[in-house]
């Protein structure tokens, strides 16, 4: 199984006086996945949206909608995700202490699951779940807010999912969020990432001239 190099646009960064635009932005610009950020205000320090937005979303865009849940307990708000046109749900591993069932839960609901590490996670607790997942999500900032600096000391853990990857001992896309530019980008991919989740570097300014530098720079 491949996995083509990609950005997907973190809608966290947008204008949401103006999000059905955006997003309309992004579709032209060539995004092929949108990142969607749900907050709690609990698992992380802010508050963003839940599953009505996405149920709007997936009307609006023909995009699939890449769903990261910074929620506690995030296995009880998994259905309401998926029926409101999810195509992949993430949930973090910190908070998740049966992840090997709700991760199987989630792809019974027929959404991709993933799963998602804060910084200071060792990426080793996700070696008994290898074959559970389809996609990682490795938090390059401690997650809750667009716009922080990219943590580099994360990288290895890129080098360590890619390399079981190769290994076949698991089918999952290597994703990456937080601080991606375009001096980070080519950095996370390099490592082993295919997929850069990006929301200050594609919002700030003109979208489709952002992300065309990001996909230059990260050489997709
Ligand atoms: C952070 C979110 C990210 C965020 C990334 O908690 O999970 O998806 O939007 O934003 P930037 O690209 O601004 O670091
Ligand atoms: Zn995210």
């Amino acid at each position: 199984m491949s996995f083509p190099l990609r950005i997907a646009p973190s809608i966290l960064a947008a204008d949401f006086l103006q999000l059905g635009d955006q997003v309309r932005q992004c579709e032209a610009a060539g995004a092929t996945l949108l990142h969607c950020d749900i907050m709690d205000g609990h698992f992380v320090p802010n508050l963003t949206f839940g599953p009505p937005l996405i149920a709007q979303l997936s009307r609006a865009t023909r995009l699939p909608l890449d769903v990261h849940l910074m929620i506690a307990a995030p296995e009880r708000s998994v259905d309401q995700y998926a029926r409101a046109g999810a195509s992949a749900i993430t949930i973090h591993q910190e908070v998740s202490p049966h992840l090997h069932r709700s991760l199987s839960h989630i792809r019974s609901l027929g959404v991709k699951a993933g799963v998602a590490l804060n910084p200071s996670t060792p990426v080793e607790l996700l070696e008994p779940v290898l074959g559970e997942f389809d996609l990682v999500l490795v938090m390059t900032v401690n997650p809750g807010f667009g716009g922080q600096k990219f943590i580099e000391s994360v990288l290895p853990k890129l080098e360590k999912l890619a390399d079981w990857r190769a290994q076949e001992l698991g089918k999952y896309s290597i994703a990456v969020d937080g601080g991606l530019d375009e001096r980070t980008a080519p950095l996370v991919v390099a490592a082993g990432a295919d997929t850069l989740v990006a929301g200050t570097a594609v919002f700030g300014g003109n979208i489709a001239d952002n992300f065309r530098k990001l996909c230059r720079a990260a050489g997709c």
